[in-house]
């Protein structure tokens, strides 16, 4: 059955070149409520943060994304069978708040779900999928999160089918609309997923922690339907190791919203959560409450080289290099990049219990293995904003901390 679907859906998709691909050239940047407010979502709380996000020069740096997740609805559907905003929370209606955010510069996203149900139990778009596309579209919504929870009841539908579904009606929506997939942990998505959406999450939630896991919690890309929520940073990161290969332009794997910010890490620990989103091609959403946050998460948030690897134009992510790492004690991952002067980036971190020395031979990097690759490339130390000389044959790192990333982003002279 479920084979035969597949085969169904391929050749629909070989029939239709490409549904996704233009809004997701780089990896979207912007803010998403569920990290911090949960369903406590209201029009202040969007408005105040989506003028936050200009105050701050977030916005400049091109978070421009503005989220509203789950919680903005109510629990019946309308006599028409739309969708409601719950008019406690938002007494102009969605519509008066996607004009304030455009009025800003930025775009309005929105929450909904591939089941009958959502997460929190207001009503999913199962089977009213073009109706609530077009609803959107009337209220000039810009994204579209769109997660799975409610949709185990009816049995009659993959999830190849049900998300492919909203595509086709945010598609014929008559607006242009981000189709942010939040498929979890399931039906290895960066094999089908990308065809139809702009970014798919690749794993189940996130939560505020660098190191600890909730139990149960699957540690590799490649679970079935377990341990979908309570993922640690350390771990979302080690999930990649499969997945970054699989990163390009177009539609990109999703590590989930942004801890930073929200208070459980330390500053190396949130430079290494930013670092790998970054460099692996996530979507960088942060999920801090922006109007209480503190500098130094901010400046961690603000940092423009790691931003530009984020935003760089080949749309490559940096892989794993498990010859050059030592399992448990510190991993290095390279990619190449080419935007300015950019042409390769290297992050070495530690996630041991002692401060390490480690010489890198550059001829084991790969991209690098020719000596042509590497003359004329000096090497700028992101996070001690240092630009040091020529490259030799090997980078001699001393004391990386416990918890600490070096990003060495390696630049034509
Ligand atoms: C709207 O939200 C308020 C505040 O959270 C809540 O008390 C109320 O029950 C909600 N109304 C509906 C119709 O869901
Ligand atoms: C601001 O953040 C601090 C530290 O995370 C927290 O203790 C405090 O409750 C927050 N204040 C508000 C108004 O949210
Ligand atoms: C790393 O190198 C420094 C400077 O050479 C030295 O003092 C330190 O003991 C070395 N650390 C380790 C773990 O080898």
């Amino acid at each position: 059955m479920e084979l035969k679907v597949f085969k169904f859906l391929s050749l629909l998709l070989l029939a239709t070149p490409s549904l996704a691909g233009r809004l997701a050239k780089k990896p979207q940047m912007g803010w998403n409520s569920w990290n911090t407010f949960k369903y406590a979502v209201d029009e202040k709380l969007i408005k105040s943060t989506a003028m936050r996000l200009v105050d701050t020069g977030l916005a400049r740096l091109g978070y421009d994304y503005v989220n509203i997740d789950d919680g903005w609805q109510t629990y019946q559907r309308d006599s028409n069978g739309h969708q409601q905003a719950n008019a406690t929370k938002f007494p102009n209606g969605i519509k008066a708040v996607a004009d304030y955010v455009h009025s800003l510069g930025l775009k309005l996203g929105i929450y909904s779900d591939a089941g009958i149900y959502d997460c929190g139990f207001y009503p999913g778009s199962h089977g009213y999928e073009e109706l609530d596309a077009s609803l959107y579209a009337q209220w000039d919504v810009d994204y579209l999160k769109y997660d799975n929870c409610g949709g185990f009841q009816m049995n009659t539908l993959s999830a190849q089918e049900r998300f492919l579904r909203m595509s086709y009606a945010l598609k014929n929506s008559g607006r242009e609309i981000f189709y942010s997939l939040c498929e979890w942990g399931h039906q290895f998505r960066w094999l089908w997923a990308d065809q139809f959406s702009e970014s798919y999450r690749m794993s189940g939630d996130i939560h505020s922690a660098y190191r600890a896991d909730k139990s149960g919690v699957c540690t590799t890309a490649y679970c079935l339907n377990t341990g979908y929520a309570g993922v640690s940073d350390l771990t979302m990161i080690r999930k990649m190791r499969e997945l970054s290969p699989f990163q390009k332009p177009g539609a990109w794997a999703d590590m989930d919203m942004l801890e930073i910010g929200t208070g459980t890490m330390t500053e190396y620990q949130e430079q290494t959560h930013f670092s790998f989103w970054a460099a692996l091609k996530s979507p960088l959403i942060i999920g801090a409450d922006i109007n209480n946050i503190s500098d130094s998460s901010l400046a961690i948030l603000k940092n423009k080289d790691i931003i530009s690897i984020s935003q760089d134009d080949l749309g490559r992510a940096a892989n794993y290099l498990p010859e050059l790492s030592e399992e448990g004690e510190y991993q290095i991952w390279a990619g190449p990049l080419s935007s300015g002067r950019s042409r390769h980036v290297i992050l070495v971190q530690n996630y041991g219990s002692k401060a390490i020395n480690v010489t890198l031979p550059l001829a084991s990097v790969s991209g690098l293995e020719k000596r042509a690759d590497r003359t004329g490339l000096v090497i700028r130390d992101v996070w001690a904003s240092v630009d040091s000389g020529k490259l030799g044959e090997t980078i001699e790192l001393k004391n990386v901390e416990v918890d600490q990333v070096k990003v060495l982003v390696l630049k034509k002279r």
